[in-house]
């Protein structure tokens, strides 16, 4: 069983929904809809399962349904059809008490729109939730200092939203959802006002409290290289329909569809790919030329090692930490590799 499930949700939004669902079930795109009936369709029949532990990265043009997904797996938005499960339970079975209980012990969210509280202090909004969890004031300012710290804010913990930065309001809800220590973090666009330097120090800490406590995380970005770096798989919405999901090295070299092939065109595939993901296994690649060879580890990105190879027309011998022999890459494989197909 799955974390989260979602399976064959539709959301269709308008004054009469489920007179519409019929007609987007019998394969009415989302203008088709729109034209004829006034309704938008937010989602169209989309299912995907979310492992414990993983990040999970949602993809897609503004207005493809990307908030709209994250905000069925806490019951902001109920579905039209279909069931959203998490850890089994579905969401639509929870009465309003349950459903509080689940909001404020199970899972946090990142709002795309920061969603402060502006009469509360830094420090207030991000203790909030654990206020709610029942803590006491000590236990609440402790663990906010801790957090206002990890995103870079000491010294602003008694100022107002208005007073900071859109990015800075954004770090404030970052820290307010690490705060309550959920097992499942919802991120919509959390990163997305932050300056670059800002932005990719806020993803490295993302990597590495993930490599600790292994949370599931939802994360949507518009960005392509934020996905690769953060997802372990990612999913790619088109006009509320799910197009493809994958890993990262998967939807780059097999992209479902024009859509998907549009968002993966410029990417640096030599930044995202690593060597085991292109090597050839040591029987495939037997008649290789070993007389010119340099070793390159298997968790090494391409762009690591290329400029080597490319100078001495070299091929590499793929090793593990502790040395083995894991396969080969040969000259021309790692130069198909990084061609666009
Ligand atoms: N409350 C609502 N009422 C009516 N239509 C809505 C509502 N919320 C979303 N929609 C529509 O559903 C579709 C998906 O919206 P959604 O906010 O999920 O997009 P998104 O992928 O998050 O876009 P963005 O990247 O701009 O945040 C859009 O066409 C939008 O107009
Ligand atoms: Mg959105």
């Amino acid at each position: 069983m799955s974390k989260i499930e979602i399976r064959n949700v539709y959301k269709i939004f308008g004054d009469s929904p489920s007179k519409v669902l019929p007609m987007v079930q019998d394969g009415a795109t989302k203008e088709e809809v729109l034209e004829k009936t006034g309704h938008t369709v937010g989602l169209d029949n989309v299912s995907l399962s979310i492992e414990e532990g993983e990040t999970f990265v949602c993809m897609g043009l503004s207005g493809s349904g990307k908030s709209t997904l994250i905000r069925h797996i806490n019951r902001l938005i109920d579905p039209t059809s279909g069931e959203v499960l998490v850890e089994g339970t579905n969401v639509m079975d929870l009465d309003q008490k349950n459903l509080i209980e689940f909001r404020r012990h199970k899972m946090s969210m990142v709002f795309q729109r920061f969603g402060l509280f502006p009469h509360k202090t830094v420090i207030e909004n991000v203790g909030y939730g654990l206020e709610v969890q029942g803590k006491t004031p000590e236990e609440r300012n402790k663990i906010a200092m801790e957090k206002i710290e990890s995103v870079g804010l000491n010294g602003f913990e008694h100022q107002y939203p208005n007073q900071l930065s859109g990015g800075m309001q954004q770090r404030v809800g970052l820290a307010r959802a690490l705060a309550t220590n959920t097992n499942v973090m919802l991120m919509d666009e959390a990163f997305s006002a932050l300056d670059p330097l800002i932005r990719s120090d806020m993803q490295k800490q993302l990597i590495d409290l993930q490599s600790e406590l292994k949370k599931t995380i939802v994360f949507i970005t518009h960005d392509l290289d934020e996905s690769l770096r953060l997802g372990d798989h990612i999913g790619i919405l088109n006009g509320g329909r799910l197009v493809q999901v994958g890993t990262p090295v998967e939807i780059i070299m097999n992209p479902a569809d024009d859509y998907v092939k549009a968002f993966v065109k410029d990417v640096n595939r030599a930044k995202v790919l690593k060597a085991k993901v292109i090597m050839s296994s040591t029987n495939e690649a037997n008649g290789i030329d070993k007389s010119n060879l340099i070793k390159v580890n298997e968790d090494q990105f391409i762009e690591e090692f290329l400029p080597q190879v490319v100078c001495t027309n070299a091929n590499c011998e793929v090793v593990d930490k502790e040395g083995n022999t894991k396969g080969y890459i040969t000259n021309k494989e790692l130069q198909k590799s990084l061609s666009k197909s």
